[in-house]
């Protein structure tokens, strides 16, 4: 047996939803990745700090230490799925230094240390790669990267947390509980070590960090990205849009302006015949506007052990092709070449330009509404639709109102106006809507 068809050694580093899945596929399918790569793959070496009884580890070198997997010398590729950003760092770039491959799915890792690590991996002639980072199953790392290299990207919107889409679907459609639904999707393995990444918007800027990187050939700038979660939404909110044909999802946006990039997060109201719009429970999805191709939608389980799994495996079988053919994959980590990285402005969140659904309580008295249009028309803000829906109980009248675009600083300046108004009960809620045309 020649060097270039022995087998590969994989050494895991933590054996969680996404360890564990990848250590039961490698073997499941051990025949047809043998097929595909022509050589055998197998898991030599796994760093668990504690023991997990149940797994079968018979033939493997179990290691408490988990920094033993990536100092063994007999380890090929080293998959980090610890998550977390400290030891999971110091693994990876330990991984780089002694010249092994690594397969990453910490989305968080990559998008506050990412330029650190491909940097250093790029020095080293290795190479890190990440498909499982990035909405679970879906293949979006190798689309934004390989597939869609001959365009220019416009934007991209995705729904890329599994669990907030879950937790939006069952409490629209059941009327289910946030909190119960939150439970299950732990259950499930689908949620966030700590699941406020989830439901806060954080697990999705992180991964939408990563793909706008890779759309525009921007360095990883997670700490530019406004974030907003699903906690503030309601049920009411919920029914309203739908009412005025609209779905709301959680959804990242990134877009390229002539000004800088738009890199945010947040509730959105869609319009309800979008493709996306019907994407449901832990499923993901990804809309890429680019020319020449146009709109391209990528769709697939977001999270949960086989459908992150498949991602995990599919880098170490581009990583075992490499192995053979004695060179790093040449595709370079962030899709541009390092030195051709742009330092293009992220823009702040009052710079970005999109329409919004308002919702407002007012008092039930002549001239309020002539009050709120007057506010709205002296800040430019045109109103596309308003509706006032009948007297709650409390004696306010919900207002209804979407518009056109305009500069959010405008309208934060309008809200502030709105809420200042006597006949206006509490606070203005805001929801951005895009028609992702
Ligand atoms: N917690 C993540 C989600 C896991 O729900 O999408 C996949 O990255």
């Amino acid at each position: 047996m020649n060097a270039l068809n022995k087998p590969v050694n994989v050494g895991i580093v933590g054996l969680g939803t996404v360890g564990g899945g990848a250590l039961n596929l490698l073997r499941d399918n051990a025949a047809e990745l043998s097929r595909r790569t022509g050589r055998e793959i197998r898991v030599s070496h796994v760093g668990i700090r504690r023991d997990k009884p149940g797994l079968e580890l018979a033939g493997i070198t179990v290691s408490n230490d988990i920094f033993a997997v990536v100092n063994d010398p007999a380890v090929d590729i080293v998959v980090e799925v610890i998550g977390g950003t400290t030891t999971a760092r110091e693994i990876v770039l330990q991984a780089i230094a002694n010249g092994k491959h690594v397969v990453t799915a910490n989305k968080w890792l990559l998008a506050e240390h990412g330029n650190e690590i491909f940097a250093a991996a790029e020095a080293k002639g290795v190479y890190v790669a990440f498909e499982a980072a990035v909405a679970g199953g879906v293949p979006i790392i190798k689309v934004l990267r390989e597939g869609l290299a001959a365009n220019r990207v416009d934007w991209l919107a995705g729904i890329i947390n599994g669990t907030g889409n879950f937790i939006l679907t069952e409490m629209r459609d059941k009327g289910r509980d946030f909190a119960d639904v939150l439970v299950e999707a732990q259950a499930l393995g689908y949620a966030e070590a700590d699941p406020a990444f989830d439901v806060e918007g954080i697990d999705a800027a992180h991964k939408l960090t990563i793909m706008a990187s890779l759309a525009f050939g921007i360095p990883l700038q997670f700490d530019k990205a406004y974030v907003e979660g699903i906690t503030q939404l309601t049920r009411d909110d919920v029914a309203y849009a739908e009412e005025l044909g609209y779905r709301i999802k959680h959804l990242g946006i990134a877009r390229r302006t002539a000004d800088g990039i738009e890199l945010r997060v947040h509730p959105t109201l869609i319009p309800a015949e979008r493709l996306i719009a019907n994407v449901h429970g832990v499923k993901n999805a990804v809309l890429v506007q680019s020319d020449p191709v146009g709109a391209t939608l990528y769709y697939g389980a977001g999270a949960g052990a086989g459908p992150t799994a498949s991602a995990v495996v599919a880098d170490i079988v581009d990583l075992v092709r490499s192995l053979t053919a004695e060179s790093s994959p040449n595709v370079p980590h962030l899709a541009f070449m390092p030195q051709a990285i742009a330092a293009t402005p992220i823009l702040p969140m009052e710079s970005v330009v999109t329409s919004y659904f308002l919702r407002l309580q007012a008092e039930d008295k002549p001239g309020v509404l002539a009050d709120v249009t007057r506010i709205l028309s002296s800040r430019g803000i045109s109103i596309e639709a308003i509706v006032q829906k009948p007297v709650q109980a409390e004696g306010a009248v919900p207002v209804i109102i979407l518009t056109n675009p305009v500069l959010e600083r405008e309208m934060n300046r309008a809200i502030a106006e709105l809420e200042a108004l006597s006949d206006i009960v509490g606070a203005v809620t805001r929801i951005r809507l895009e028609t992702l045309a």
